[in-house]
């Protein structure tokens, strides 16, 4: 490149600026006289070096320095550098003679610079400086765990694009217009603050694994998992640092696990009493027949006093009633046989209540229809299914104790395939604690002799038996709702 004319000003600057370089440079001749030097290369000879040999003054030699970079330099042509002059020469060069570029004049190399400090090496630490900063950024990033630092002020510094997600602030926003206190909720991050200069979570400047609620933009909560720290610098707090992780998933997926722990127990459970059941009813049906056919042939061979046939009455009545205890029973443990055929659900509960509403208990009960028209039919034993109807409506009525409604729904969940059955009751609920027992065997809290709590457990057995789902909800106070649901049966196979 041709040489730039440069004003006497512009040269007033260079110098400047080479004697404001806080390093040391000297320019030589090739026979190693000192041409030029800086402000720093001069501070310790206050007598001048100019015009003296480099050897002589710096190191204090009366030869030329083995291994000097300039003869390097003199004999390639090219910059040269010296990493053991120090210790040849005892230290004394102090590194002056590290590195060595030739200056040109008509291709002869005219002089050469000295200076006490490593330019390639400086230009790879900036170059290795600028890289490990953008891999931190692409680290900091892509992390997968949210990551937010912030001043001592609150001002956030760092913002990935996993805390973008979890707090719905882009990460433009965040670095320009919120605060660390806007993603957490009010005085959250105070809290994160005390909890952080405690030595109780982690020890004193670090919060481990700790279970915080974040706030979205939205203004919703998000349960989050959050490790932090306080950054130092010099001994002083200079920012925090959070990596955290949003927790909802985790805690759907923990609540549906208790879930089916609790179904699976409740099943396991009906199915051993159900064994059970099924065991005890079978042993009862002979002595019970026996009761029966002996106490009509008393009756009808015997001329009995009234009073005798008003006592045989009773038995037989409270014998009839064991034997119909014990088909519940048997039913309930799926031991009769099942007539499957494609049923329309709206058509066995409105003739399920038709039989029911005329009786006494439904007077002044307010009776609410609402069967979808178009749903699907089941398959299913017509009796079976209105076994399950006329008990849970019976409940109701005895929950509803004379007045309020009773509503009966059905639709058809069509995602799922599912026809669902309502069957809610205004009545007197269920408290919490008895809910999850009223699909159990025997359980009931009605008095002696009008419940045997065998109601519900057959319902049930008979819903699982038709592939469907039954369960409850309710108020204590407020009421009931029964919801039954059974798998529609497709048009090709005989549905509607
Ligand atoms: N709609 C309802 N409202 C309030 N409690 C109810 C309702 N349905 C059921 N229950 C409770 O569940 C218990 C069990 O019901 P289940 O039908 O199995 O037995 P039961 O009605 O007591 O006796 P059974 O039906 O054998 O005559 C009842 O005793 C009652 O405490
Ligand atoms: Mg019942």
């Amino acid at each position: 490149m041709p040489k730039r004319y440069r004003s006497e000003a512009e040269k007033d600057y260079l110098v400047e600026a080479i004697d404001a370089f806080n390093r040391r440079l000297l320019v030589i001749s090739p026979d190693h006289k000192i041409l030029a030097a800086n402000q720093m290369a001069m501070e310790d000879h206050p007598e001048g070096i100019v015009g003296k040999s480099c050897y002589e003054v710096i190191p204090g030699c009366s030869t030329p320095c083995p291994n000097c970079p300039a003869d390097e330099v003199l004999k390639n042509g090219k910059a040269a550098l010296r990493y053991d002059l120090c210790d040849e020469i005892g230290g004394a060069a102090d590194m002056l003679c590290l590195y060595a570029y030739p200056v040109y004049r008509h291709d002869e190399v005219d002089a050469l610079v000295m200076l006490d400090f490593d330019l390639p090496a400086l230009k790879n630490m900036e170059e290795k400086r600028i890289r490990s900063n953008a891999f931190l950024r692409n680290l900091i990033h892509s992390a997968v765990d949210g990551v937010i630092a912030s001043d001592m002020k609150g001002r956030i510094l760092i913002f990935n694009e996993a805390a973008a997600e979890v707090s719905g602030y882009s990460v433009e926003e965040a670095l320009n217009k919120i605060t660390i206190r806007d993603v957490y909720p009010e005085g959250g991050a105070r809290k994160v603050m005390e909890m952080l200069l405690s030595p109780e979570y982690g020890g004193e400047g670090k919060l481990i694994s700790y279970h915080i609620d974040a706030k979205h933009k939205s203004g919703a909560v998000v349960p989050i998992s959050l490790n932090a720290s306080i950054v130092y610098e010099n001994g002083t707090k200079v920012a925090t640092i959070g990596f955290f992780h949003d927790r909802r998933e985790e805690i759907r997926m923990q609540k549906a696990l208790e879930k089916t722990q609790v179904q699976l127990l409740q099943a396991e459970k009906m199915a051993s009493l159900g064994k059970m059941a099924a065991g005890v009813a079978h042993q009862l049906n002979n002595p019970l027949s026996g009761i029966i056919l002996f106490t009509k042939l008393v009756m009808e061979e015997y001329d009995l006093t009234d009073d005798a046939t008003n006592d045989l009455e009773r038995v037989l009545g409270d014998a009839n009633r064991a034997k119909d205890i014990v088909k519940e029973l048997l039913e309930f443990a799926r031991q009769t046989s099942h007539d499957m055929k494609p049923q329309d659900i709206n058509d066995i509960i409105s003739r399920t209540m038709f039989l029911l509403e005329n009786q006494s208990i439904f007077h002044n009960i307010e009776i609410e229809k609402d069967l979808a028209p178009d749903i699907p039919r089941i398959m299913g034993d017509s009796q079976q299914l209105n076994h399950i109807f006329m008990n849970i409506i019976l409940n109701a009525a005895d929950a509803l104790e004379k007045s309020g409604k009773l509503s009966l729904k059905t639709r058809f969940l069509k995602d799922r395939g599912m026809v669902c059955i309502e069957i809610s009751d205004t009545g007197h609920g269920i408290p919490e604690a008895t809910l999850p027992h009223i699909f159990e065997p025997f359980y009931t809290t009605k008095e002696q002799g009008k419940g045997t709590g065998l109601g519900l457990s057959m319902a049930y057995g008979i819903v699982e038996s038709h592939g469907g789902t039954i369960r409850a909800e309710s108020k204590p106070g407020k009421g009931t709702t029964f919801f039954i649901e059974l798998p529609g049966v497709k048009p090709e196979d005989g549905g509607n």
